[in-house]
């Protein structure tokens, strides 16, 4: 009787080994032999066997030759009880069994099977996750305490903290003289202002739709051209519905910016003022640094863009001078009369688990570290938290794609800064153009 070709294949890995004890790197160490009940057998007995990688491998006397490729990998130690050959060196982690210098991936931090101190051990790095289980299982306990949801996120498991703040965020915080800059005045009836609003009912089909920045920080690009767009969309009451080029900006707006490593707001607004930008067709995003393809002056003729038909542009897309609302108040009649605002806003570590609810930072997480941001406020509301007490939030668009939190928007708390959300809010008036008039055609 001969013995299955197809375990002779699959044990191939042992051909040169006789004798040892010794385990192929991908094989799991056992125990085979050392596991059975009725122990190693005389002669040769083909039920003699231990099930290995969903086949067999062999514990009889028939091991003593020297091609031994279909026994048991601790034939040896445990039926000759030579132990002398090899000493076994595997760590055993969390259940599993690595062999001597395998690594294995947790989260965001690589383990390796290494020697300390003439013992083999499971090693592993000590960075802070992107996502932490008990930032989310924390959350998640807590309805009475916290007005939001955690989740994880299959984009940002295996990834550190420190990538999530460098590549998911992006925003230069402003210089001071920048935040000094006066916030205008608007004349209106607080009172007046309605309980809840959002852009995306107000002003249906005109609102940019949630981006993805990927991984690289370029939201300072991102929620100004966002920005840019709904405006011009809601000014010129549909006619210039455009979605504007972030790569333009990413790429080109390059003095004293720093691309996927992050940009200042009022720089963008500028870039926009003096030189403005194409549209996203004509210059898509591709979410990493590349020189800029375009020239900084020009028109959309010289850039080669398609022309709209339905308007007579012929220039880039233009803005006027960005700016500052005050308050909260101010930014709601902003964003009724004009369209959302861009906003600035510190993240905090547990901000990259939110799924849903009104967010407010905790200090859950053990690493302090955080970053700034910017993102679009397109509405607030109101609802009742755990205790029946009315809680206000804003309405935000983030640039992380619809899958994150609530089809990709959030909603924060509102009237208390939360996150200093409410401490540089901006806003700019497009330059759109005339519809094409029949002397035109
Ligand atoms: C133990 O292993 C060594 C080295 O492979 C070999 O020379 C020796 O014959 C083995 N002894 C027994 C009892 O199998
Ligand atoms: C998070 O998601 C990833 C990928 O989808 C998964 O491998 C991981 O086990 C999840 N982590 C937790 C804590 O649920
Ligand atoms: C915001 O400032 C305006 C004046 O610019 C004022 O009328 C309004 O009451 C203020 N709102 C809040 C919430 O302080």
């Amino acid at each position: 009787m001969t013995r299955l070709k197809g375990i002779l294949l699959a044990l191939c890995v042992y051909v040169n080994i006789a004798n040892a004890v010794q385990y192929a790197d991908d094989l799991p160490p056992g125990p085979y032999c050392g596991a059975r009940r009725n122990g190693c057998c005389a002669g040769r007995v083909d039920g003699c066997s231990a099930p290995i990688i969903g086949t067999l491998c062999y514990c009889d006397d028939f091991c003593d030759r020297v091609r031994n490729e279909d026994c048991c990998p601790d034939f040896q130690a445990v039926c000759r009880g030579n132990y002398t050959v090899q000493e076994i060196r595997v760590c055993h982690h969390r259940g599993q069994y690595y062999a001597y210098g395998k690594t294995a991936k947790e989260n965001c931090n690589i383990c390796k099977c290494e020697e300390v101190g003439g013992r083999v051990e499971m090693l592993c790095e000590r960075n802070a996750c992107l996502i932490q289980e008990n930032i989310i299982d924390a959350v998640n306990q807590r309805p009475d305490q916290y007005q939001w949801r955690a989740s994880n996120y299959t984009e940002f498991w295996g990834r550190r903290l420190d990538e999530g703040i460098k590549l998911r965020l992006g925003t230069l915080q402003p210089h001071r003289f920048v935040r000094r800059m006066s916030p205008v005045r608007r004349i209106y009836d607080p009172n007046l202002l309605p309980p809840q609003f959002d852009s995306n009912q107000k002003w249906r089909g005109y609102i940019t739709p949630i981006q993805d920045q990927g991984w690289c920080g370029a939201s300072w690009a991102m929620s100004t051209t966002a920005t840019a767009s709904d405006r011009f969309a809601i000014l010129s009451e549909g006619l210039e519905r455009v979605q504007l080029s972030s790569q333009n900006l990413l790429s080109c707006n390059n003095r004293g910016q720093q691309s996927c490593n992050g940009g200042y707001l009022d720089k963008a607004w500028l870039f926009l003022r003096k030189y403005g930008i194409v549209d996203e067709n004509c210059y898509p995003y591709v979410g990493h640094d590349d020189s800029c393809r375009l020239p900084k002056s020009g028109n959309l003729i010289s850039a080669r863009c398609s022309l709209p038909l339905n308007v007579g542009r012929r220039e880039k897309y233009k803005v006027g001078p960005a700016y500052r609302l005050g308050n909260e108040t101010d930014i709601m009649y902003e964003i009724m009369e004009s369209g959302p605002v861009q906003a600035t806003m510190r993240v905090y570590h547990d901000f990259f688990t939110y799924r849903s609810g009104i967010y407010r930072h905790t200090n859950l997480a053990t690493d302090d570290r955080t970053g700034y941001h910017s993102v679009r406020i397109v509405g607030w509301g109101e609802e009742s938290d755990y205790h029946g007490r009315i809680q206000k939030y804003w309405r935000v668009a983030n640039s992380w794609g619809e899958d994150w939190g609530e089809n990709g928007y959030f909603k924060i708390a509102r009237g208390t800064d939360e996150c200093e959300i409410e401490s540089f809010v901006l806003g700019a008036w497009p330059f759109t153009v005339d519809p094409v008039s029949k002397n035109d055609i």
